[in-house]
């Protein structure tokens, strides 16, 4: 949810932590904190509420917070309000060691009511202050810190990442996962951990992705990672491909708007190298099946949240038209207390960019414990989603930092067709169906362009809704998701009330919404349902409601309803969708930013929801 980042090696810590967790700033934001082993061995604890800003200006000056080993964290509250007493590094109370946590510790309250009869003393309402108190019960016992973390953490149900320092074993981090994700960086005589890559690839690639259950000790000289259950494990070393530029926001003013204008790259990175020309179909190699059973599935279930699920939602339309195989798609979060049924040969698919969405997860371990095949579709190479699944594909999308997901989506999108058309090809699809849907796929980069080219039109529009309460966003068919992720998009990082709906629904309910002051974006394209969709506009207009219509071709009709058009390229319908949310998301993007929004960390979201 939130952000760790710890240091140990030769160089001054703390600027290279808060460096780091502002890196991650994106995924939690309402308090930091950083803990220093300072010269004489004395533990420096540095808190505020806010930004990290807020904390590095409030750091003493480097004289006097200089120190090789340090832990910072950027926190995300699920228990004890966003202040400075509840941000984290948390300590025991004797002040010796200091704990930094991402996740929750459920049985936090029957831990801390022992410790409390005991007489330890708790300095904030968190969950996570159980930890420093056990940890440092277990020191006292005499058992070294990677035991006592080891102890304490056999104690504690829930999810942590954790990173741990000890004045009086000064010379190294503890870290451990469970359910949160953490890694290891391996960089020349200096090692990080830190909950994401994004947040030390300036210093290293050379990362080991820790396993649940796992504990790493690191000193300056190496590291030792073993279990919970003390067996000793070798790790295995991955090198992250991201790009140090991917995580700059380059000219652009918002990392959302720069990654909106990178779908053109975006979009041809998660295709390339994944057509079959000679053979008119995909490969997806990464899926692990042979083609015998990949031909034998009957039925998909897609499970996701959020954005993804808009994309698995825009997937079952394209699988089902396609392929002609029937595709069920569930959040994550009901699938996994709902006793699923799931027939024999159906495939289950899971999406997520990070990887790490607990319900996504949670979802994906029960479809497994039933014994059932899982293949992923992540972002985040090394992410638990993508370590936990059978098989999968990676979507290539490249660090995505505003918590508004854009390039993520259509990435995503691109490859549930590439799937629809490998599964296509090997039932009812002819090869010159299929050819002319990739090779239709081979222009997407360039249509996006021109849509993105469009961008000061779009301003425009947006400047039209900048004071709107509520908008309606309607859509056909495969139209119908995108409807509800340009909605999604507009409430979350404008606070504007907007739903998606099928153009069709509108007359059973919503339409009692609209006069004047209601905004109705609708995707009109000039499909085998343009004319019903069209019916449907009249509706709007009768009511005086105010009309934005995302087109593919303009004529008399449209342009009379709409007080605005937007008129972007033609592509075959099965493709339409990754051109038609390219408006929505720059108009989502406006409005936002023309209210002065905070556009990459909007309120109340993290980039990945570990939590449930
Ligand atoms: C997207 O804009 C959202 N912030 C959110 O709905 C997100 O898509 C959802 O939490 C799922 O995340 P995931 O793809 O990382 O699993
Ligand atoms: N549960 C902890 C807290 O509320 C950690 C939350 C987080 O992951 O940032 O402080």
């Amino acid at each position: 949810m939130c952000g760790i980042v710890g240091y140990i090696g030769h160089r001054n810590a703390i600027p290279i932590v808060i460096e780091g967790i502002k890196r991650l700033e994106y995924r939690g934001y309402d308090s930091s904190g950083v803990a220093v082993i300072g010269s004489e061995n004395t533990l420096g604890l540095f808190r505020r509420q806010g930004k990290v800003i807020e904390l590095e200006r409030s750091l003493p000056a480097p004289s006097k917070s200089a120190g090789n080993v340090a832990i910072a964290h950027t926190r995300w509250a699920t228990h004890g309000e966003p202040s400075e007493r509840n941000a984290h590094p948390h300590t025991n109370c004797e002040k010796t060691l200091a704990v930094a946590h991402n996740g929750i510790i459920e049985n936090f309250k029957a831990l801390r009511d022992r410790l409390e009869a005991e007489g330890c003393v708790f300095a904030s309402e968190t969950d996570t202050e159980v930890l420093p108190h056990l940890i440092g019960f277990f020191r006292q016992k005499g058992l070294d810190l990677t035991e006592a973390v080891r102890e304490t953490l056999q104690l504690v149900d829930g999810t942590y990442g954790i990173a741990v320092v000890d004045t009086e074993q000064p010379d190294r981090i503890v870290a451990a996962r469970k359910g949160s994700p953490l890694i290891l960086g391996i960089g020349d005589d200096e090692f990080f951990v830190t909950s994401d890559v994004s947040a030390i690839i300036i210093h290293t690639k050379k990362v080991i992705y820790l396993e649940d259950r796992e504990i790493v000790t690191v000193r300056r000289d190496g590291f030792e990672i073993s279990t919970l259950d003390n067996i000793s494990v070798e790790g295995k070393v991955s090198i992250v491909e991201w790009d140090v530029s991917s995580i700059d926001k380059g000219p652009y003013k918002h990392f959302m708007l720069k990654e909106i204008f990178e779908q053109p790259e975006s979009v041809a990175n998660a295709f390339r190298g994944r057509i079959a020309d000679s053979l008119s179909t995909a490969r997806l190699g990464g899926l692990g099946l042979p083609p015998q059973e990949l031909r034998r599935i009957k039925q998909i279930q897609i499970i996701a949240c959020g954005t993804s699920w808009h994309a698995g939602l825009i997937g079952s339309y394209i699988i089902e038209d396609i392929a002609r195989v029937p595709v069920r798609v569930e959040y994550a979060g009901e699938y996994r207390y709902r006793n699923p049924i799931i027939p024999e040969d159906t495939l289950v698919l899971v999406i997520s960019q990070s990887g790490e969405t607990a319900d996504t997860l949670a979802a994906l371990r029960e479809a497994r414990a039933r014994g059932v095949r899982v293949l992923g579709l992540t972002n985040v190479v090394g992410s638990t989603i993508a370590r936990e699944t059978d098989g999968g594909v990676y979507i290539h999308a490249g660090a995505e930092i505003g918590v508004a997901s854009t390039k993520a989506f259509t990435s995503q999108v691109t490859v549930l067709t590439l799937l629809a058309v490998l599964l296509g090809r090997m039932r009812h699809l002819s090869p010159l169906e299929g050819a002319e849907i990739l090779n239709e796929l081979k222009h997407i980069p360039d249509k996006i362009q021109t849509i993105l080219d469009m961008n000061v039109e779009i301003r425009a529009i947006a400047a039209s809704m900048v004071d709107d309460r509520n908008a309606l966003y309607l859509g056909r068919g495969v139209h119908y998701p995108v409807a509800l992720e340009g909605a999604l998009k507009l409430k979350e990082i404008s606070y504007i009330h907007a739903e998606g709906y099928p153009a069709a629904e509108m007359k059973h309910g919503p339409i009692a919404l609209i006069d004047k002051e209601m905004p109705v974006v609708a995707i009109a394209m000039r499909d085998a349902l343009y004319d019903k969709i069209v019916s449907n506009l009249q509706e709007v207009k009768a009511r005086h409601g105010r009309l934005i219509t995302i087109v593919d071709g303009l004529d008399d009709q449209i342009e009379a309803l709409s007080d605005h058009t937007l008129c972007i390229p033609a592509t075959l319908p099965t493709l339409q969708p990754l051109l038609s949310v390219i408006p929505l998301q720059l108009l989502a993007y406006h409005v936002a930013d023309l209210r002065n929004m905070n556009v990459d960390q909007p309120r109340n979201l993290a980039k990945s929801v570990t939590v449930e």
